[in-house]
C-alpha cells in the first residue's frame, strides 16, 4: 500500500462558473481520496500572485493572475494513497488538448489557462501549498 499523502487542490473560476465542482470531485473520491478541508473564497490579487510565484517571469503570469480572481475558487486537501501523483494523474496534463482520455481537463478545461484544476507538483510543494491556505485545525480527516 503506498504512503498516505495530502495535497492542495483548488477547482478553479471556470469550473466554479459551470456548476462543475461535484462532477469534479467525483473523480477524486472515485479514485478513493477524501476531502479532509475544503473552502470556496475569492482569491485576492495578492494571494493569486504570491501562490503562483514561482511562474512570475513566465509570459502567462499575469493572465493567470487575472483569471484565478475573476471568480470563486474552492481549495481543498485530498487525502489518500499516493495523493500527490495520484491528483495529478487524475487531473491530466496541463493541456486539455494533450489531456488524457478520462482526465478531468480533458473532459471539463476550456483552455490551457482555464484548466479547471490545480494540484501540488510534490509532496514538498503540497506541504506548502496546504499551509497557504488551511491551518491545521481547519484540516479534519
Ligand atoms: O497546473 P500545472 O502544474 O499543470 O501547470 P503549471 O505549469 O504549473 O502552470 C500553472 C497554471 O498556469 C496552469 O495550470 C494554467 O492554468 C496556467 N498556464 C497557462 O495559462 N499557460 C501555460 N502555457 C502554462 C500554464
Ligand atoms: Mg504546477
Amino acid at each position: 500500500m503506498p504512503p498516505v499523502e495530502r495535497t492542495l487542490s483548488i477547482l478553479k473560476p471556470d469550473a466554479t462558473r459551470r456548476n462543475l465542482t461535484g462532477a469534479i470531485n467525483d473523480r477524486f473520491e472515485r479514485r478513493g481520496l477524501r476531502i479532509v478541508g475544503q473552502k470556496r473564497i475569492k482569491l485576492t490579487t495578492e494571494q493569486a500572485e504570491r501562490f503562483y510565484a514561482v511562474h512570475r517571469e513566465r509570459p502567462f503570469y499575469r493572465s493567470l493572475i487575472e483569471f484565478m480572481t475573476s471568480g470563486p475558487v474552492v481549495v481543498q486537501v485530498l487525502e489518500g494513497p499516493d495523493a500527490v501523483a495520484l491528483t495529478r494523474a487524475i487531473m491530466g496534463a496541463t493541456d486539455p488538448a494533450k489531456a488524457a482520455a478520462g482526465t478531468i481537463r480533458r473532459d471539463f478545461a476550456e483552455t490551457i489557462e482555464a484548466n479547471s484544476v490545480h494540484g501540488s507538483d510534490s509532496l514538498e510543494t503540497a506541504a506548502q501549498e496546504i499551509a497557504f491556505f488551511f491551518s491545521t485545525s481547519e484540516i479534519v480527516p
